[in-house]
């Protein structure tokens, strides 16, 4: 029986953080049975933007993308405003951008199917409960695998959009989480990479009483005893919570990468108050000290902000001080960007535009020469490498267990299998090497 029936076309783009990855991958699992992906935006009858609202330039974003697919799109195609800045924006996204369709917040995915059939369709509730939701498979790519272990955030830094956007946490039961991560290792992916705002606070809250009381040590250890999975990554944990057991579980699996995000948000003890991240500049230096110690091989990101209102020349100096002593292998450093509905928003002492930016150049400076260090002593080294992705020229690219990018000449027959490479030119964002 062939059905002559051909599916129509959808067109996402997606920014933010891998959250909003994921969701999209929800989002096309939902609307599979009606739609396939296309990356031509001329031909699709349903285009899609998974929104961020973290800063406002990813705002600005938004509405720069949709007004030029107005201008690309085929005559009765659709566009949906999905993610983040929907979530805080609802209705307001039409007086702006009045030719968009519907308006899906962020921990509203599983009504997609609704949305996309009802005119000017506006869901934004941030109470909305998919901690349980069964959602289709998809999965961008059969190597790595991204698995939701809790939605939404209950910490409330005064700075962030996120629990205004995605709502108070709830973590998802752990049988749900084993049953999505035995899917993806029966479809070949040997890495899984579970996601939330706050990982490590894993198992506070549920739902309803499908969710047993597990914490997050407890969940690593049984995700490492399923069958084909070899690599276990996460994003985002606190620094609050990165108690001994967390630690010592972190560093004795071997199944765990060696890779932690350490989320340092300032170095000042006053300023991290002030954003209320709970913890100290000598908690965040013990943590990492402790956590170098224990794991010699880790490699340690994190976030920063500079120009956090009241932020002086002295707090500056301890962001610049931890960054000196933990000499972290990533940075991903941020002008402090003035978010609605934060109360640091109305905060006094709102630092001028240019200290902040003179302050972030430093910043990441400073942190490039350290990383140049970083990286040059990784020459001759010999690392097993997860092939993930095909590039140009007959190369082949994937990452150390403890997360740098290496590339090397390969072909396809590598990806989605180990080897071994020792790095021959190691660069600041890649570090070259030869299969051996
Ligand atoms: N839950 C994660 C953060 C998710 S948001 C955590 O706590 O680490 C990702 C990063 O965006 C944050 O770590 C922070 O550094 C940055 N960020 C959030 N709000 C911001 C703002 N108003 N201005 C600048 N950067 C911000
Ligand atoms: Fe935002 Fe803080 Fe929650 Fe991270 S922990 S998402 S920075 S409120
Ligand atoms: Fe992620 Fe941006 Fe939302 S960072 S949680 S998509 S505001």
């Amino acid at each position: 029986m062939s059905a002559e029936f051909s599916k129509k076309k959808l067109f996402i783009e997606t920014l933010g953080c891998a959250m909003n990855v994921r969701d999209s991958e929800h989002i096309i699992a939902e609307l599979d049975d009606e739609y396939e992906t296309t990356n031509q935006i001329g031909e699709a009858d349903l285009i899609l933007i998974n929104t961020c609202s973290v800063r406002e330039r990813p705002v600005h974003k938004l509405f720069s993308e949709v007004g030029g697919f107005e201008k690309v799109k085929k005559p009765g195609a659709k566009i949906g405003v999905c993610g983040c800045t929907a979530s805080h924006l609802g209705s307001d996204v039409f007086k702006r951008a009045p030719y968009v369709d519907f308006v899906l917040g962020a921990r509203n995915v599983s009504k997609i199917k609704t949305a996309v059939k009802t005119p000017k369709f506006v869901s934004v509730d941030i109470n909305h409960d998919e901690s349980e939701y069964a959602f289709g498979e998809f999965r961008t790519s059969p190597y790595k695998s991204y698995v939701n272990i809790m939605i939404g955030c209950d910490k409330k830094c005064t700075y962030c959009i996120v629990p205004h956007t995605r709502g108070d946490e709830l973590s998802i039961p752990k049988d749900i989480i084993l049953n999505e991560i035995k899917k993806a290792t029966n479809n070949g992916a040997k890495e899984i990479f579970l996601l939330g705002q706050n990982v490590n606070n894993y198992g506070k809250r549920f739902s309803s009483s499908n969710g047993q009381k597990i914490d997050f040590s407890d969940l690593l250890n049984l995700i490492s005893q399923i069958d084909g999975v070899e690599r276990i990554r996460f994003t985002s944990p606190h620094p609050l919570h990165m108690d001994d057991k967390f630690l010592r579980e972190f560093s004795l699996n071997p199944k765990i990468c060696k890779s932690m995000h350490m989320p340092l948000q300032s170095g000042s003890t006053a300023i991290l108050k002030a954003m209320k991240r709970g913890y100290t500049k000598e908690w965040f230096l013990d943590r990492a000290s402790k956590l170098r110690a224990l794991c010699p091989d880790v490699s340690i990101s994190t976030d920063i902000i500079v120009g956090f209102p009241g932020e002086s020349e002295a707090d500056f100096e301890d962001t610049m001080d931890v960054l000196e002593k933990v000499r972290f292998e990533q940075v991903f450093s941020f002008k402090y960007s003035t978010r609605p509905l934060t109360p640091a928003a109305t905060m006094p002492n709102q630092i001028d535009d240019s200290i902040a930016g003179a302050r972030l150049t430093r910043l990441q400076s400073r942190h490039n020469e350290i990383l140049d260090e970083i990286v040059a002593s990784k020459i001759g080294q010999i690392y097993d490498v997860y092939f993930e992705e095909l590039r140009a020229d007959g190369m082949i690219a994937g990452r150390t267990d403890n997360n740098f990018l290496v590339q090397a000449k390969g072909s396809e027959e590598l990806l989605g299998k180990f080897a071994k490479v020792q790095i021959t030119q190691p660069r600041r964002m890649v570090l070259n090497g030869q299969i051996i």
